[in-house]
């Protein structure tokens, strides 16, 4: 397959126009609608006006320096409960400025087989010996731990929640099992902001064995802003910032997305509700979604696979008829037909989201489609 290359036109925070027809929109990271808030993007024009420039265009550690990125760092670190954050220019470079942090610490890495490219990026520039356990399985991960011809400077990586079929990392089982020396390196793009009672992301709550955690998030999804930040405890982002070529190597995120990533975390630290609402939202769907004999969602992300070459039309057609928007996707560690992969934000309706899980459940169920799930896609 060729992914599609249509462009969509926006309308309002849940339609699109799609190739002349408004449709539902289900797609896409926005799961707290920040990227359209005003607030956000007022707090990113009155930046762009009072500095007058777009780029510091210089690293950090030349002559890029800003109060404002300091400042979105502690915002960020606070958020995640931890003690110290970076900011990078993109979600994908977060882990990968951890490759100079590894190389001096680390000596065998686990990770799980269908972490994120940018993971796996980050394994192979590291220089560590790279050991793969089957994807979130706990025994898995556990003999591959030892089996290692030594147990010196282990990490472990894997991503917090698994965006394209919205699955998690078994954290609790492995923090319980590992030994503590082995450090945690969890890319918890999707998960940051959304998940936990305070939005802390998967790690809410921390290690319960005083383990090593490092996170690495995107600001593009749940905070509607663009960038990447590294957060954990104060030596490791010492070290990170001492020692890293990818974080020194490159020019920060636009001063004004920091300004609007600060906007976007003051507005939820005030407003809590916006995260019940997302939660409520997938309490919504797995009612209904339970009540048709499905499992449940613990994300509010969903995705289904063809069964065949052929059903793709046919499903296709189904989630055309509901109005909903749905082109095939190609993305690493997809299907080799593509898959549907919806999302849902505090946007949508309740009864948006009734639907889509109506929708879906009669595409499983006349057997043209099945739940994707990353582990049995390829
Ligand atoms: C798990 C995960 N990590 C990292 C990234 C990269 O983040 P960004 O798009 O902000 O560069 C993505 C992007 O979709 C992702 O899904």
């Amino acid at each position: 397959m060729t992914y599609s290359k249509s462009t969509w036109q926006y309308l309002d925070e849940r339609h699109i126009s799609y190739e002349g027809r408004k449709l539902l929109y289900f797609a896409g990271c926005d799961y707290l609608g920040m990227s359209r808030r005003l607030g956000t993007l007022q707090a990113m024009k009155v930046a762009l006006s009072d500095t007058s420039f777009l780029s510091v265009s210089a690293s950090r550690k030349t002559t890029g320096e800003q109060t404002v990125y300091q400042a979105a760092e502690q915002a960020l670190s606070r958020q995640a409960g931890m003690e110290a954050a970076l900011l990078t220019g993109a979600g994908y470079l977060a882990p990968l400025c951890l490759a100079d942090h590894l190389q001096s610490h680390g000596h065998h890495l686990l990770i799980d087989e269908r972490a994120h490219p940018c993971l796996q990026d980050l394994a192979r520039l590291s220089g560590c010996s790279v050991h793969p356990y089957r994807h979130r399985d706990v025994a898995s991960t556990l003999s591959t731990y030892h089996e290692l011809p030594d147990q010196k400077g282990v990490f472990l990586l894997s991503d917090g929640v698994f965006g394209l079929d919205g699955t998690l990392m078994p954290f609790d089982d492995l923090d319980e099992q590992l030994p503590p020396e082995v450090g945690f390196i969890v890319d918890d793009a999707h998960g940051f902001c959304c998940l936990g009672q305070h939005g802390q992301g998967l790690l809410e709550g921390g290690s319960k064995r005083n383990r090593n955690l490092l996170l690495s998030v995107s600001l593009s999804k749940a905070l509607g802003c663009h960038g990447g930040a590294v957060i954990g405890t104060l030596p490791s982002i010492d070290s990170i910032m001492a020692g890293s070529k990818g974080w020194a190597g490159h020019t920060p995120l636009p001063p004004m997305l920091a300004q609007a990533t600060l906007a976007s975390l003051e507005y939820l630290s005030h407003h809590p509700e916006l995260l019940t609402s997302l939660h409520h939202r997938l309490e919504h769907f797995n009612q209904y979604w339970e009540s048709l004999g499905h499992d449940t969602l613990k994300f509010p992300v969903i995705a289904l696979a063809a069964t065949s070459q052929a059903h793709a039309k046919s499903v296709g057609q189904r989630l055309d008829m509901a109005g909903i928007y749905a082109p095939l996707i190609d993305y690493p560690n997809a299907s080799p037909h593509g898959v549907w992969r919806f999302s849902f934000s505090t946007a949508h309706t309740l009864e948006d989201v009734r639907m889509l899980a109506q929708t879906l459940s009669s595409c499983i169920e006349t057997g043209q489609a099945r739940r994707f799930s990353i582990g049995h896609g390829l």
